[in-house]
C-alpha cells in the first residue's frame, strides 16, 4: 500500500472516528434532555395527579376522622366544667339535661348517652332521626354534634354544629357524664 492510500485511509478512518463519536456525543446528550424531559413533565404529572388525590384524602379523612378508641381517649381529656358551661350556653334553650325527662323544643338529653337515636315516646322527631336505627354512642354524638345537617340529612335540629374540636369534646364529655349521673 502507498503511502498516499495509507494517508486516505487514515484520514476516512479518523473522519468516522470523529463521525461516531459525535454521534455517540450527541446521542447521549439528547438521551439526556430527554430524561431531563420526562423527569419533568412526570414531576408535572405526578404533582397534578397528587393533587387531587391528597384532597381526596383529605375528604376521607374528614369523614372517616376518628376511632372510638381515639375518641375515648380524647374525652379523657376533655373539660367537664367547660363542656357544661357551653351545653348551658348553646343547647339548654331548646334541651332539658335532667330527670325526669322533660321535652323542650329539642327532646330531653337527660340519659342520652347510648339510648336509641329518635327514641323519646313523647317528642315528635324528624324522619331524619326516626329512621336512623342508631344508637347515640360518643362516636355518633361527635358526628352528629360537629355537622347536624351533613349527618342527619333532613333532620328538625337548626342549631348548626360545633365546629371547634375541643368544644364538640367538652360537649359530649358532659353529655356522657350527666347521662351516667342521671342513670344512677
Ligand atoms: C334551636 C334548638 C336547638 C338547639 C340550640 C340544639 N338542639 Fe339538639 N335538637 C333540637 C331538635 C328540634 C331536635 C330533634 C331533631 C329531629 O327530630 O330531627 C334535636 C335533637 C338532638 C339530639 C338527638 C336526641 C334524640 O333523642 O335522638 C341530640 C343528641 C341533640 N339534639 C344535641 C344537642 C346539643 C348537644 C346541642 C348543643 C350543642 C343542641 N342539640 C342544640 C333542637 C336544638
Amino acid at each position: 500500500m502507498s503511502s498516499e492510500s495509507n494517508k486516505l485511509l487514515c484520514a476516512v478512518l479518523s473522519a468516522f472516528l470523529v463521525y461516531l463519536l459525535a454521534s455517540f456525543f450527541s446521542e447521549l446528550i439528547y438521551k439526556t434532555e430527554k430524561k431531563k424531559d420526562i423527569k419533568l413533565s412526570y414531576y408535572i404529572e405526578k404533582s397534578e395527579v397528587d393533587e387531587p388525590n391528597l384532597n381526596e384524602s383529605d375528604e376521607k379523612a374528614k369523614i372517616i376522622k376518628i376511632s372510638e378508641k381515639e375518641l375515648t381517649q380524647l374525652l379523657d381529656t376533655a373539660d367537664l366544667e367547660k363542656g357544661k358551661n357551653f351545653v348551658n350556653k348553646n343547647c339548654a334553650t331548646c334541651h332539658d339535661f335532667s330527670m325526669p325527662i322533660k321535652n323542650k323544643i329539642g327532646p330531653s338529653l337527660a340519659n342520652v348517652l347510648n339510648r336509641k337515636i329518635g327514641n323519646l315516646e313523647n317528642y315528635k322527631y324528624s324522619k331524619a332521626l326516626l329512621n336512623m336505627n342508631k344508637e347515640w354512642n360518643i362516636l355518633n354524638l361527635y358526628y352528629f354534634l360537629e355537622k347536624p345537617k351533613e349527618w342527619a340529612v333532613g333532620t328538625k335540629m337548626s342549631y348548626r354544629g360545633i365546629t371547634d374540636s375541643s368544644k364538640l369534646l367538652n360537649t359530649i364529655k358532659y353529655l356522657k357524664e350527666n347521662s351516667l349521673k342521671n342513670e344512677n
